[in-house]
Parts: structure tokens; sequence; C-alpha cells
């Protein structure tokens, strides 16, 4: 080790997840309570850990403690302040973060649009998870956290990558994919970044240079808001019609204002007729309208109703996060 590496750190931030969950019963994988162990005992879980740390030492903090199904703005929030705190300071090689399956691909998606491009085009933000909790008599989470941890440190890696089963995905393509098996994700027609094999990367692709192209806002703006425009996912599908979109115009008036629609719209992008009515009337209320598709591979085209934008590939949860944060702008 020379002395140079005697001051690096690796930065592992808590936010709960199966991987912090504990069951009764250690054949139990399902019935368990998300983010029950702090993150100091998760990396406890992982003895071969120096193995892959190559002389940094490990600084751990508990950011949050949630099932992700439940993720808050106000965490998205701290979580991208304590990330920007941690990899500004010199000593800090990467962040890896623990992280629920559920929504870690709304949270890598979100973290990449905010984060300064200067810091995670240089140092990256890895997102670890697991779909069996600590409990259990196979947990997958202590090698998810080891493989996280390979990725962060590995040579010239950069942007913010969600890694799961040996694999590491782009924020930008991401999706949950399963509901039990362990290899949960899917990047799409986008493919992984990556494979974690034996404590080894093969790489597919280059890594993620630049945050999304949608969003122009800044933590330090976000932070100043009192409360982040409301927008609301509507599916099209066979039966649709305009009542959903409708309540929600009719409570326009009460609560906080709608101010965008992500229409998660059927193939390409097209769109029930009565549904497409109603949007309409949406749109002549205020409220933006953008498109995405139920597909999972695959991208919207403009073949569909064209005053509907799309933000391309992105998926409907991605969608209302680019569309947030474009109107956190205006
Ligand atoms: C969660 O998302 O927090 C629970 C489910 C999981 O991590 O697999």
């Amino acid at each position: 080790m020379n002395s140079e590496n005697k001051l690096k750190k690796l930065v592992v931030l808590g936010t709960g997840g199966t991987i912090a969950g504990i069951a009764k019963r250690a054949s139990d994988n399902i019935g368990y309570t998300a983010g029950q162990l702090g993150v100091a005992a998760l990396l406890e879980m992982v003895p071969g850990m120096s193995d892959v740390l190559k002389g940094h030492t490990l600084h751990s903090e508990q950011v949050a403690q949630v099932d992700s199904k439940d993720m808050r703005f106000d965490i998205w929030l701290a979580l991208a302040q304590r990330v920007v705190y941690f990899l500004q300071q010199p000593e800090v090689t990467a962040v890896v973060i623990t992280h629920g399956t559920d929504t870690v691909e709304e949270t890598a998606f979100f973290l990449q649009s905010v984060l300064p491009p200067a810091l995670i085009n240089s140092k990256p933000v890895v997102l670890a998870c697991a779909m069996r909790p600590a409990s259990a008599l196979n947990p997958d989470g202590p090698q998810n956290l080891m493989d996280a941890a390979t990725v962060a440190l590995a040579d010239q890696v950069c942007g913010v990558v969600v890694v799961c089963a040996g694999v590491a995905h782009a924020a930008t393509d991401v999706q949950k994919a399963q509901t039990y098996r362990l290899d949960a994700f899917t990047s799409g027609d986008a493919g992984p970044l990556c494979y974690v094999e034996e404590g080894q990367i093969r790489q597919l692709k280059n890594w993620p240079q630049m945050r999304s192209e949608y969003a122009k806002v800044t933590i330090e703006n976000i932070a100043k808001l009192s409360s982040w425009p409301r927008v609301e996912i509507v599916m099209s599908y066979a039966g649709c019609s305009a009542e959903v979109v409708d309540a929600l115009l009719l409570a326009q008036s009460h609560g906080t204002p709608l101010r965008g629609l992500v229409v998660a719209a059927t193939g390409s992008g097209t769109i029930h007729q009565a549904l497409e009515v109603a949007l309409r009337r949406a749109v002549q209320n205020g409220v933006k309208v953008v498109r995405s598709s139920r597909c999972i591979f695959g991208k919207v085209f403009s073949a569909g109703p064209a005053e509907f934008a799309h933000f391309n590939g992105l998926s409907p949860v991605k969608t209302r996060i680019a569309l947030m944060l474009e109107l956190m702008q205006s």
C-alpha cells in the first residue's frame, strides 16, 4: 500500500431496503421487514470486503432507513446532498449506496440527473441492493455489496450505476423486471454496463458519462423549493376512460396543484381515445402531458399524439422524474 492509497476512502451510505431486511425465520425470503439493519452492520456481513478495497478505508453513514416503496423526496434531497459532500473530498474515490430494489431505478436516475457532472464524470456512485433479506439462509446482499465496491473502485468508472446479481446497469436504462429472482434487473435494449465475476470486471460498454440531458436544475435550487411539482402517472389500457384524469383535474383547487401527467402509453406511444380527450383537457388546464411506453424494450415514436412530448425510451417512472425536474425550472 503506498502513502497515497492510505488516505483513500470508499464511502457507503445506507438507505434501507431488503438488503437491510430481517425476517423471523431464516427460511423466509418474503415475509420480512425491510430497512432494519444499519449500513455498518451490513458491511460487517461482507468478510471478503478488504480484498476489494485496494487499500481504501471505509466510511459508512445512515442517510435513511426505509422500505424503498416508501421512498420520499426529502430522502432523495438528503442523499444527493451527502453524495456531493463526500465526492467533493479529494480522498473519497467513490460512493456506494445501499437501497431497496423497488425504487432503486428511480433514485439512481434522480441522482444522475441532479449530481454535478464535474463530480460524477470522474467519481462513480454505485447503488447496491438485494432480493433476499439479510436474515436469509443464503442472502444475496453481501455479495452484491462486495460487487458494488468492486465496480466503485474499478479504473475509470464514472456515472451512476446499479449493481445486482453480478451485473452493473446504467441509471438511465435499469428497470426492475423480476418480483422474486435474484437477477432482478434489466437494462432493456441498452444492455448492461459490465459483469462482475470473481472480483473482476468484464466491461461491455462505456461507463455513463454526463448527467441526463433532461435536467438542468441544481441540488441547491431543489433545496430551496417548498414543494416539488406534482406529476402523476396514468396508464392507457383496454376499456380506459377519462375519469382518472378528470378526477385529478377536479381536485386541482384542493391540495397540491397538478403540474404534469405522464402517460404510460400502449406500444410505441399510442393512447386510448377516451384518455386522449381527457389529456387534451388537462393541457387546456395548464398541465404538461408527456408520453412514455408500458413496454420495457423499444422507444416512443412520434406517430402517437404529437402534442404530447416524450423522452425517447425513458420508462414511465423515470419520465415522471425528468418532467418534475423540468417543471422545477419554470
Ligand atoms: C425495498 O425496495 O426496500 C424492498 C424490496 C427490495 O429491496 O427488494
